[in-house]
Protein backbone atom coordinates (compact mmCIF):
# COMPACT_ATOMS: atom_id res chain seq x y z
CA UNK A 1 0.00 0.00 0.00
CA UNK A 2 1.62 3.36 -1.26
CA UNK A 3 1.57 6.11 1.92
CA UNK A 4 -1.58 8.82 0.89
CA UNK A 5 0.35 12.18 -0.58
CA UNK A 6 -0.98 15.23 1.53
CA UNK A 7 -2.09 17.67 -1.02
CA UNK A 8 -0.57 21.08 0.00
CA UNK A 9 -3.45 24.04 -0.56
CA UNK A 10 -2.44 25.74 -3.76
CA UNK A 11 -1.72 28.94 -1.48
CA UNK A 12 0.55 27.88 0.80
CA UNK A 13 3.01 25.57 -2.01
CA UNK A 14 4.20 29.65 -2.94
CA UNK A 15 5.10 30.51 0.74
CA UNK A 16 8.91 28.81 0.14
CA UNK A 17 8.77 31.45 -2.25
CA UNK A 18 11.80 34.11 -1.60
CA UNK A 19 11.95 37.48 -3.93
CA UNK A 20 13.84 40.43 -3.54
CA UNK A 21 12.98 43.71 -6.13
CA UNK A 22 15.92 45.80 -6.33
CA UNK A 23 16.06 49.76 -7.18
CA UNK A 24 12.41 50.31 -8.04
CA UNK A 25 10.68 53.46 -6.45
CA UNK A 26 8.22 52.21 -3.64
CA UNK A 27 5.40 54.45 -4.19
CA UNK A 28 2.66 54.64 -0.92
CA UNK A 29 0.07 57.00 -0.58
CA UNK A 30 2.16 59.22 2.15
CA UNK A 31 5.64 58.93 0.59
CA UNK A 32 8.00 57.49 -2.37
CA UNK A 33 11.14 55.86 -1.38
CA UNK A 34 13.99 53.93 -3.51
CA UNK A 35 14.61 50.65 -1.52
CA UNK A 36 15.13 47.36 -1.97
CA UNK A 37 11.80 44.89 -0.82
CA UNK A 38 12.45 41.53 0.40
CA UNK A 39 9.33 39.03 0.71
CA UNK A 40 9.19 35.83 1.99
CA UNK A 41 6.03 33.35 2.68
CA UNK A 42 3.92 35.63 1.31
CA UNK A 43 4.64 38.62 3.16
CA UNK A 44 7.01 42.01 3.03
CA UNK A 45 10.07 41.11 5.33
CA UNK A 46 12.06 43.61 4.96
CA UNK A 47 12.35 46.86 3.63
CA UNK A 48 15.55 48.45 2.83
CA UNK A 49 19.22 49.05 1.37
CA UNK A 50 22.01 46.77 1.25
CA UNK A 51 19.47 43.80 2.78
CA UNK A 52 20.67 40.61 3.95
CA UNK A 53 18.91 38.02 2.18
CA UNK A 54 19.19 34.15 1.93
CA UNK A 55 20.85 32.62 -1.57
CA UNK A 56 18.93 31.08 -4.41
CA UNK A 57 16.42 34.34 -3.72
CA UNK A 58 15.09 35.30 -7.25
CA UNK A 59 15.61 39.21 -7.70
CA UNK A 60 13.79 41.17 -9.88
CA UNK A 61 15.56 44.52 -10.81
CA UNK A 62 13.16 47.11 -10.84
CA UNK A 63 15.57 50.23 -11.51
CA UNK A 64 13.60 52.83 -13.39
CA UNK A 65 10.09 51.62 -12.46
CA UNK A 66 7.62 52.36 -9.71
CA UNK A 67 6.51 49.71 -6.75
CA UNK A 68 3.26 50.13 -6.28
CA UNK A 69 1.03 48.62 -3.85
CA UNK A 70 -1.22 45.95 -5.74
CA UNK A 71 -4.63 47.03 -6.94
CA UNK A 72 -7.88 46.84 -4.74
CA UNK A 73 -10.71 47.17 -6.82
CA UNK A 74 -13.65 47.73 -4.61
CA UNK A 75 -16.53 47.17 -7.07
CA UNK A 76 -17.20 44.23 -9.16
CA UNK A 77 -19.84 42.02 -10.27
CA UNK A 78 -18.59 38.25 -11.63
CA UNK A 79 -21.04 35.70 -12.68
CA UNK A 80 -24.20 38.65 -11.73
CA UNK A 81 -27.37 37.36 -12.59
CA UNK A 82 -29.00 40.41 -13.42
CA UNK A 83 -31.54 41.66 -16.22
CA UNK A 84 -32.36 38.29 -17.63
CA UNK A 85 -28.35 37.69 -18.23
CA UNK A 86 -25.25 36.25 -16.41
CA UNK A 87 -22.35 38.59 -16.25
CA UNK A 88 -19.65 36.88 -18.13
CA UNK A 89 -16.30 37.44 -16.70
CA UNK A 90 -16.81 35.04 -14.06
CA UNK A 91 -14.52 34.78 -10.56
CA UNK A 92 -11.58 32.76 -12.48
CA UNK A 93 -11.66 34.98 -15.59
CA UNK A 94 -12.41 38.37 -13.78
CA UNK A 95 -9.60 37.71 -11.39
CA UNK A 96 -7.20 36.86 -14.29
CA UNK A 97 -8.11 40.14 -15.52
CA UNK A 98 -7.52 42.03 -12.48
CA UNK A 99 -4.11 40.54 -12.46
CA UNK A 100 -2.85 41.48 -15.35
CA UNK A 101 -3.91 44.96 -14.94
CA UNK A 102 -2.00 44.97 -11.76
CA UNK A 103 -5.21 44.69 -9.06
CA UNK A 104 -4.33 41.94 -6.38
CA UNK A 105 -7.51 42.25 -4.44
CA UNK A 106 -11.40 42.81 -5.89
CA UNK A 107 -14.18 43.35 -3.46
CA UNK A 108 -17.89 41.56 -5.35
CA UNK A 109 -21.12 42.66 -4.40
CA UNK A 110 -22.87 39.55 -3.43
CA UNK A 111 -26.46 39.41 -4.45
CA UNK A 112 -29.55 37.32 -3.12
CA UNK A 113 -31.76 35.70 -5.53
CA UNK A 114 -35.27 36.32 -5.13
CA UNK A 115 -36.54 34.82 -2.53
CA UNK A 116 -32.89 33.60 -1.03
CA UNK A 117 -31.95 35.05 2.46
CA UNK A 118 -28.89 37.29 2.51
CA UNK A 119 -26.67 34.24 4.57
CA UNK A 120 -27.62 32.10 2.09
CA UNK A 121 -26.92 34.34 -0.32
CA UNK A 122 -23.55 34.52 1.14
CA UNK A 123 -22.37 31.06 1.71
CA UNK A 124 -23.60 30.56 -1.93
CA UNK A 125 -21.03 33.41 -3.22
CA UNK A 126 -18.43 31.48 -1.02
CA UNK A 127 -18.84 28.77 -2.45
CA UNK A 128 -19.04 30.03 -6.27
CA UNK A 129 -15.85 32.17 -5.87
CA UNK A 130 -13.40 30.24 -3.30
CA UNK A 131 -11.78 27.81 -5.94
CA UNK A 132 -11.95 29.85 -8.60
CA UNK A 133 -10.05 33.39 -7.49
CA UNK A 134 -6.75 33.93 -8.78
CA UNK A 135 -6.27 36.42 -6.15
CA UNK A 136 -7.63 37.52 -3.01
CA UNK A 137 -11.26 38.85 -2.31
CA UNK A 138 -14.40 39.86 -0.03
CA UNK A 139 -17.71 40.76 -0.50
CA UNK A 140 -19.89 43.28 -0.19
CA UNK A 141 -24.10 42.18 0.62
CA UNK A 142 -26.49 43.15 -1.29
CA UNK A 143 -29.92 44.19 0.77
CA UNK A 144 -32.49 44.52 -2.02
CA UNK A 145 -35.55 44.16 0.20
CA UNK A 146 -35.35 45.19 3.97
CA UNK A 147 -37.07 42.54 7.23
CA UNK A 148 -36.24 41.84 10.52
CA UNK A 149 -34.75 38.92 9.23
CA UNK A 150 -32.20 40.69 6.63
CA UNK A 151 -31.68 43.24 9.89
CA UNK A 152 -30.69 40.07 12.14
CA UNK A 153 -28.27 38.40 9.30
CA UNK A 154 -26.66 41.62 8.71
CA UNK A 155 -25.12 41.06 12.67
CA UNK A 156 -24.48 37.63 11.76
CA UNK A 157 -22.18 38.84 8.59
CA UNK A 158 -20.63 41.08 10.61
CA UNK A 159 -20.08 39.24 13.53
CA UNK A 160 -19.08 35.66 12.25
CA UNK A 161 -18.46 36.11 8.12
CA UNK A 162 -16.05 39.39 7.75
CA UNK A 163 -18.45 41.09 5.89
CA UNK A 164 -18.51 45.06 6.63
CA UNK A 165 -20.10 46.50 3.78
CA UNK A 166 -24.33 46.56 2.78
CA UNK A 167 -25.07 48.10 -0.84
CA UNK A 168 -28.82 49.75 -0.87
CA UNK A 169 -30.61 51.18 -4.25
CA UNK A 170 -32.24 53.76 -4.26
CA UNK A 171 -33.45 52.70 -8.24
CA UNK A 172 -34.56 49.65 -9.74
CA UNK A 173 -37.16 47.03 -8.79
CA UNK A 174 -35.42 46.20 -5.89
CA UNK A 175 -34.98 49.48 -4.13
CA UNK A 176 -35.58 50.72 -0.90
CA UNK A 177 -37.97 53.33 0.38
CA UNK A 178 -36.43 56.46 2.73
CA UNK A 179 -38.03 54.51 5.74
CA UNK A 180 -36.19 51.23 4.78
CA UNK A 181 -32.72 53.11 3.83
CA UNK A 182 -33.33 54.88 7.50
CA UNK A 183 -33.55 51.39 9.01
CA UNK A 184 -30.53 49.72 7.22
CA UNK A 185 -28.06 52.59 7.70
CA UNK A 186 -29.00 52.96 11.77
CA UNK A 187 -28.42 48.84 11.47
CA UNK A 188 -24.97 49.07 9.44
CA UNK A 189 -23.91 52.32 12.22
CA UNK A 190 -25.27 49.93 15.31
CA UNK A 191 -22.58 47.28 13.41
CA UNK A 192 -19.59 49.21 12.31
CA UNK A 193 -20.60 48.71 8.88
CA UNK A 194 -20.21 50.94 6.01
CA UNK A 195 -23.31 51.88 3.84
CA UNK A 196 -23.60 52.01 0.55
CA UNK A 197 -26.07 53.45 -1.90
CA UNK A 198 -26.78 53.13 -5.88
CA UNK A 199 -27.85 56.93 -5.64
CA UNK A 200 -30.58 57.21 -8.23
CA UNK A 201 -34.08 57.97 -7.67
CA UNK A 202 -36.08 55.20 -9.03
CA UNK A 203 -39.47 56.47 -9.28
CA UNK A 204 -38.71 59.36 -11.50
CA UNK A 205 -36.89 57.16 -13.51
CA UNK A 206 -39.96 54.99 -13.87
CA UNK A 207 -41.65 58.20 -15.10
CA UNK A 208 -39.73 58.87 -17.67
CA UNK A 209 -39.33 55.48 -18.96
CA UNK A 210 -42.80 55.34 -19.87
CA UNK A 211 -42.82 58.93 -21.52
CA UNK A 212 -39.57 58.17 -23.35
CA UNK A 213 -41.20 54.59 -24.52
CA UNK A 214 -44.08 56.77 -25.76
CA UNK A 215 -42.05 59.00 -27.75
CA UNK A 216 -40.82 56.29 -29.73
CA UNK A 217 -37.35 56.38 -28.48
CA UNK A 218 -36.53 52.90 -27.62
CA UNK A 219 -32.36 53.28 -28.52
CA UNK A 220 -29.52 53.08 -26.05
CA UNK A 221 -29.76 56.84 -26.48
CA UNK A 222 -32.84 56.81 -24.12
CA UNK A 223 -30.79 55.89 -21.13
CA UNK A 224 -29.47 58.67 -20.05
CA UNK A 225 -32.60 60.87 -21.24
CA UNK A 226 -34.50 58.66 -18.49
CA UNK A 227 -32.48 59.01 -15.81
CA UNK A 228 -30.48 62.95 -16.02
CA UNK A 229 -27.86 63.76 -14.06
CA UNK A 230 -30.48 65.37 -11.16
CA UNK A 231 -31.93 62.47 -10.60
CA UNK A 232 -28.87 60.55 -9.60
CA UNK A 233 -27.94 64.32 -7.59
CA UNK A 234 -31.24 63.96 -5.59
CA UNK A 235 -31.14 60.55 -4.73
CA UNK A 236 -27.10 61.39 -3.41
CA UNK A 237 -28.41 64.34 -1.26
CA UNK A 238 -31.33 62.05 -0.26
CA UNK A 239 -28.77 59.57 0.87
CA UNK A 240 -26.57 61.76 2.60
CA UNK A 241 -29.47 63.49 4.61
CA UNK A 242 -30.99 60.09 5.80
CA UNK A 243 -27.23 58.61 7.00
CA UNK A 244 -26.67 61.93 8.46
CA UNK A 245 -30.37 61.37 10.88
CA UNK A 246 -28.44 58.26 12.53
CA UNK A 247 -24.72 58.66 11.97
CA UNK A 248 -23.93 55.96 9.53
CA UNK A 249 -21.17 56.26 7.53
CA UNK A 250 -21.98 56.37 3.82
CA UNK A 251 -20.70 55.18 0.65
CA UNK A 252 -21.59 56.46 -2.70
CA UNK A 253 -20.97 53.77 -5.49
CA UNK A 254 -19.97 54.98 -8.71
CA UNK A 255 -20.99 58.89 -8.89
CA UNK A 256 -21.16 59.61 -12.48
CA UNK A 257 -21.96 63.07 -12.78
CA UNK A 258 -20.57 66.43 -12.26
CA UNK A 259 -24.32 67.32 -10.68
CA UNK A 260 -23.61 63.98 -8.36
CA UNK A 261 -20.60 65.08 -7.02
CA UNK A 262 -20.75 68.72 -6.40
CA UNK A 263 -23.64 67.35 -4.20
CA UNK A 264 -21.19 65.10 -2.70
CA UNK A 265 -18.74 67.97 -1.79
CA UNK A 266 -21.36 69.90 -0.41
CA UNK A 267 -22.92 67.35 1.81
CA UNK A 268 -19.00 66.89 2.96
CA UNK A 269 -18.70 70.82 3.28
CA UNK A 270 -21.21 70.19 5.79
CA UNK A 271 -19.38 67.67 7.84
CA UNK A 272 -21.43 64.76 6.38
CA UNK A 273 -19.73 61.26 6.77
CA UNK A 274 -19.71 60.82 3.17
CA UNK A 275 -17.21 58.41 0.89
CA UNK A 276 -17.21 58.63 -2.99
CA UNK A 277 -16.66 56.18 -5.06
CA UNK A 278 -15.85 57.27 -9.18
CA UNK A 279 -15.97 54.74 -12.06
CA UNK A 280 -12.58 54.59 -14.33
CA UNK A 281 -14.67 54.19 -17.75
CA UNK A 282 -16.17 57.99 -16.24
CA UNK A 283 -12.89 59.47 -16.83
CA UNK A 284 -12.38 57.87 -20.30
CA UNK A 285 -15.78 58.14 -21.95
CA UNK A 286 -18.97 60.11 -21.97
CA UNK A 287 -22.59 59.80 -23.14
CA UNK A 288 -22.10 60.06 -26.53
CA UNK A 289 -20.98 56.65 -27.60
CA UNK A 290 -24.47 55.45 -26.20
CA UNK A 291 -25.96 57.31 -29.94
CA UNK A 292 -23.81 55.80 -31.60
CA UNK A 293 -25.70 54.07 -34.57
CA UNK A 294 -23.88 50.75 -34.22
CA UNK A 295 -25.92 49.38 -31.65
CA UNK A 296 -23.82 46.86 -30.00
CA UNK A 297 -21.79 49.96 -29.63
CA UNK A 298 -24.12 51.95 -28.09
CA UNK A 299 -24.75 49.61 -25.87
CA UNK A 300 -21.81 48.45 -24.79
CA UNK A 301 -21.76 52.12 -22.84
CA UNK A 302 -24.62 51.52 -20.97
CA UNK A 303 -24.57 51.21 -17.59
CA UNK A 304 -26.09 53.08 -14.78
CA UNK A 305 -25.99 55.67 -13.53
CA UNK A 306 -25.64 56.47 -17.46
CA UNK A 307 -22.20 57.93 -18.76
CA UNK A 308 -22.96 61.62 -18.88
CA UNK A 309 -23.53 63.41 -22.38
CA UNK A 310 -21.85 66.46 -21.00
CA UNK A 311 -18.30 66.09 -22.61
CA UNK A 312 -16.88 68.04 -19.92
CA UNK A 313 -17.48 65.28 -17.02
CA UNK A 314 -14.55 62.90 -17.46
CA UNK A 315 -12.06 65.67 -17.07
CA UNK A 316 -14.69 67.50 -14.00
CA UNK A 317 -14.56 63.72 -12.26
CA UNK A 318 -11.05 63.31 -12.38
CA UNK A 319 -10.36 66.55 -10.41
CA UNK A 320 -13.13 66.01 -7.88
CA UNK A 321 -10.43 62.84 -7.48
CA UNK A 322 -7.56 64.85 -7.28
CA UNK A 323 -9.12 67.13 -4.73
CA UNK A 324 -10.29 64.45 -2.15
CA UNK A 325 -14.42 64.82 -3.26
CA UNK A 326 -13.93 61.13 -4.34
CA UNK A 327 -11.90 59.11 -2.52
CA UNK A 328 -12.04 55.91 -4.48
CA UNK A 329 -11.88 54.61 -8.43
CA UNK A 330 -13.28 51.69 -8.73
CA UNK A 331 -14.36 49.27 -11.98
CA UNK A 332 -18.37 48.12 -11.79
CA UNK A 333 -16.81 45.33 -13.68
CA UNK A 334 -20.13 43.47 -14.68
CA UNK A 335 -19.86 42.50 -18.02
CA UNK A 336 -22.02 41.45 -20.74
CA UNK A 337 -21.41 40.12 -24.74
CA UNK A 338 -23.19 41.66 -27.41
CA UNK A 339 -25.75 38.97 -27.71
CA UNK A 340 -26.80 39.26 -24.15
CA UNK A 341 -27.02 43.23 -24.92
CA UNK A 342 -29.25 42.39 -27.52
CA UNK A 343 -32.01 41.42 -25.23
CA UNK A 344 -32.57 45.66 -25.29
CA UNK A 345 -32.66 45.94 -28.92
CA UNK A 346 -35.99 47.08 -29.09
CA UNK A 347 -36.38 48.52 -25.57
CA UNK A 348 -33.36 50.59 -23.78
CA UNK A 349 -34.42 49.47 -20.56
CA UNK A 350 -33.91 46.19 -21.37
CA UNK A 351 -30.43 45.99 -22.21
CA UNK A 352 -28.36 44.35 -19.20
CA UNK A 353 -26.28 47.55 -17.22
CA UNK A 354 -22.49 46.82 -17.28
CA UNK A 355 -19.32 47.59 -18.47
CA UNK A 356 -15.50 46.43 -18.22
CA UNK A 357 -12.76 47.70 -15.91
CA UNK A 358 -11.49 45.48 -13.92
CA UNK A 359 -8.40 44.92 -15.98
CA UNK A 360 -7.91 48.40 -17.28
CA UNK A 361 -8.90 50.40 -14.02
CA UNK A 362 -5.06 51.50 -13.09
CA UNK A 363 -3.89 52.08 -16.88
CA UNK A 364 -6.78 54.17 -17.79
CA UNK A 365 -6.55 56.25 -14.51
CA UNK A 366 -2.82 56.25 -14.57
CA UNK A 367 -3.16 57.84 -18.31
CA UNK A 368 -6.00 60.04 -17.49
CA UNK A 369 -4.49 61.18 -14.02
CA UNK A 370 -0.73 60.52 -13.45
CA UNK A 371 0.21 60.95 -17.49
CA UNK A 372 -2.29 63.99 -17.25
CA UNK A 373 -0.47 65.57 -14.60
CA UNK A 374 -3.71 66.11 -12.62
CA UNK A 375 -2.40 63.86 -9.99
CA UNK A 376 0.68 62.62 -8.46
CA UNK A 377 2.30 58.42 -8.56
CA UNK A 378 1.16 58.92 -4.29
CA UNK A 379 -2.28 59.84 -5.09
CA UNK A 380 -2.75 57.12 -7.47
CA UNK A 381 -2.06 54.91 -4.76
CA UNK A 382 -4.43 56.19 -2.62
CA UNK A 383 -7.13 55.96 -4.89
CA UNK A 384 -6.34 52.80 -7.01
CA UNK A 385 -6.03 50.50 -3.39
CA UNK A 386 -4.97 52.57 0.06
CA UNK A 387 -8.25 53.95 0.53
CA UNK A 388 -10.56 50.79 -0.18
CA UNK A 389 -7.90 49.51 1.93
CA UNK A 390 -8.79 52.12 4.83
CA UNK A 391 -12.41 52.01 4.12
CA UNK A 392 -12.98 48.73 4.30
CA UNK A 393 -10.58 47.62 7.10
CA UNK A 394 -8.09 45.89 5.24
CA UNK A 395 -5.19 48.12 5.89
CA UNK A 396 -2.23 48.22 6.30
CA UNK A 397 -2.14 44.42 5.52
CA UNK A 398 -3.37 45.37 2.12
CA UNK A 399 -2.85 48.88 0.47
CA UNK A 400 0.75 49.90 1.61
CA UNK A 401 4.13 48.38 1.13
CA UNK A 402 5.33 48.20 4.90
CA UNK A 403 6.99 45.51 6.82
CA UNK A 404 4.56 43.03 7.62
CA UNK A 405 2.13 43.98 4.88
CA UNK A 406 1.02 40.99 2.26
CA UNK A 407 3.32 41.28 -0.55
CA UNK A 408 1.05 42.61 -2.76
CA UNK A 409 2.97 44.55 -5.19
CA UNK A 410 2.70 45.62 -9.04
CA UNK A 411 6.32 46.92 -10.65
CA UNK A 412 4.95 49.47 -12.87
CA UNK A 413 6.84 50.41 -15.97
CA UNK A 414 5.24 54.67 -16.50
CA UNK A 415 7.37 55.13 -19.46
CA UNK A 416 5.81 51.68 -21.49
CA UNK A 417 2.45 52.28 -23.19
CA UNK A 418 -0.23 49.55 -23.84
CA UNK A 419 -3.08 49.79 -26.52
CA UNK A 420 -5.90 48.25 -25.16
CA UNK A 421 -8.61 45.92 -27.05
CA UNK A 422 -10.71 42.84 -27.07
CA UNK A 423 -8.55 41.24 -28.95
CA UNK A 424 -5.93 41.09 -26.19
CA UNK A 425 -7.70 41.77 -22.96
CA UNK A 426 -7.99 39.07 -20.45
CA UNK A 427 -11.56 39.51 -19.96
CA UNK A 428 -13.85 36.83 -21.00
CA UNK A 429 -16.87 39.60 -22.79
CA UNK A 430 -16.10 40.31 -26.42
CA UNK A 431 -16.27 44.31 -25.98
CA UNK A 432 -13.90 46.76 -24.38
CA UNK A 433 -15.07 49.86 -24.08
CA UNK A 434 -11.77 51.54 -24.37
CA UNK A 435 -11.16 49.97 -27.57
CA UNK A 436 -8.58 51.11 -29.29
CA UNK A 437 -6.41 53.10 -26.69
CA UNK A 438 -3.53 53.66 -25.97
CA UNK A 439 -2.41 53.65 -22.13
CA UNK A 440 1.35 54.84 -20.40
CA UNK A 441 1.44 52.65 -16.98
CA UNK A 442 2.49 49.12 -17.60
CA UNK A 443 2.31 46.79 -14.76
CA UNK A 444 5.22 44.26 -16.20
CA UNK A 445 5.26 42.20 -13.08
CA UNK A 446 2.26 41.72 -10.50
CA UNK A 447 2.97 40.24 -7.37
CA UNK A 448 0.14 38.17 -5.62
CA UNK A 449 0.87 36.79 -1.79
CA UNK A 450 4.56 36.84 -2.59
CA UNK A 451 4.28 34.96 -6.31
CA UNK A 452 4.76 36.23 -9.64
CA UNK A 453 1.84 36.10 -11.32
CA UNK A 454 2.45 38.27 -14.40
CA UNK A 455 6.19 38.18 -14.91
CA UNK A 456 7.81 40.48 -17.64
CA UNK A 457 4.27 41.24 -18.97
CA UNK A 458 3.29 37.02 -19.63
CA UNK A 459 0.31 36.04 -16.74
CA UNK A 460 0.70 32.70 -15.27
CA UNK A 461 -2.41 32.74 -13.08
CA UNK A 462 -3.52 30.05 -10.95
CA UNK A 463 -7.32 29.07 -10.08
CA UNK A 464 -8.17 29.10 -6.42
CA UNK A 465 -4.90 30.79 -5.67
CA UNK A 466 -6.52 33.56 -3.77
CA UNK A 467 -8.71 33.83 -0.97
CA UNK A 468 -11.37 34.96 1.01
CA UNK A 469 -10.55 37.79 2.81
CA UNK A 470 -12.66 39.09 5.90
CA UNK A 471 -13.31 42.56 6.36
CA UNK A 472 -13.75 43.30 10.01
CA UNK A 473 -16.33 45.98 11.14
CA UNK A 474 -15.71 49.11 12.68
CA UNK A 475 -12.63 50.57 10.30
CA UNK A 476 -10.80 52.86 12.42
CA UNK A 477 -10.68 54.82 9.24
CA UNK A 478 -13.90 55.69 9.18
CA UNK A 479 -15.21 54.84 12.79
CA UNK A 480 -12.24 56.55 14.48
CA UNK A 481 -9.38 57.91 12.54
CA UNK A 482 -7.22 58.80 15.41
CA UNK A 483 -6.40 55.03 15.92
CA UNK A 484 -5.00 55.02 12.23
CA UNK A 485 -1.88 56.30 12.57
CA UNK A 486 -0.77 53.77 15.12
CA UNK A 487 -1.54 50.37 13.05
CA UNK A 488 0.60 52.13 10.06
CA UNK A 489 3.60 49.49 9.80
CA UNK A 490 7.28 50.77 9.31
CA UNK A 491 8.00 51.55 5.78
CA UNK A 492 11.84 50.56 6.55
CA UNK A 493 13.68 47.66 8.56
CA UNK A 494 13.58 44.49 9.34
CA UNK A 495 11.10 44.54 12.64
CA UNK A 496 9.87 41.29 13.50
CA UNK A 497 7.12 42.60 15.78
CA UNK A 498 5.63 45.03 13.13
CA UNK A 499 5.66 41.70 11.34
CA UNK A 500 3.34 40.17 14.24
CA UNK A 501 1.38 43.38 14.55
CA UNK A 502 0.06 43.61 11.66
CA UNK A 503 -0.82 40.22 11.62
CA UNK A 504 -2.67 40.52 14.80
CA UNK A 505 -4.79 43.44 13.36
CA UNK A 506 -7.61 41.75 12.65
CA UNK A 507 -7.59 40.78 15.75
CA UNK A 508 -7.75 44.13 17.45
CA UNK A 509 -11.27 45.22 18.76
CA UNK A 510 -12.21 49.19 18.29
O1 LIG B 1 -24.94 49.39 -14.53
C1 LIG B 1 -24.35 48.92 -13.59
N1 LIG B 1 -23.72 49.73 -12.76
N2 LIG B 1 -24.35 47.58 -13.42
C2 LIG B 1 -24.01 46.89 -12.28
C3 LIG B 1 -25.04 46.98 -11.19
C4 LIG B 1 -24.86 48.20 -10.34
O2 LIG B 1 -25.83 48.95 -10.15
O3 LIG B 1 -23.79 48.43 -9.82
ZN1 LIG C 1 -25.15 50.20 -8.61
ZN1 LIG D 1 -20.40 48.74 -34.73
ZN1 LIG E 1 -22.10 47.82 -9.58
Amino acid sequence: MSTPVKKVPIHLQSSQNRLVIKHGKIVNEDGISEDDVYIEDGIIKQIGKNLIIPGGTRTIDARGKYLLPGGIDPHTHFEFEFMGAKSVDDFYQGTKAAVAGGTTMIIDFAFPKPGESILDCFYNYRQRADDKVCCDYALHMCLPHWSDQVKREMEILCKEHGVNSFKMFMAYSFMLNDSELYSAFEQCQKLGAVAQVHAENGSIIAKNVEKILAKGIVGPEGHELSRPEEVEAEAVNRACVIANQVDCPLYVVHVMSKLAAETLALARSRGTHVYGEALVASLAKDGNHCKHQCFDYSAGHVLSPPLRSDPTTPLALMNFLAQDVLQLVASDNCTFNKAQKELGKANFTKIPNGVNGVEDRMSVLWEKGVHAGIIDPQRFVALTSTNAAKIFNLYPRKGYIGVGSDADIVIWNPNATRTISEKTHHHAVDFNIFEGMTCHGVPEFVIVNGRVIVDEGQIRAVQGFGKFIETPVFPPFVYDPSKLESLKPQRNGTDEQAIQNIREIEKIQF
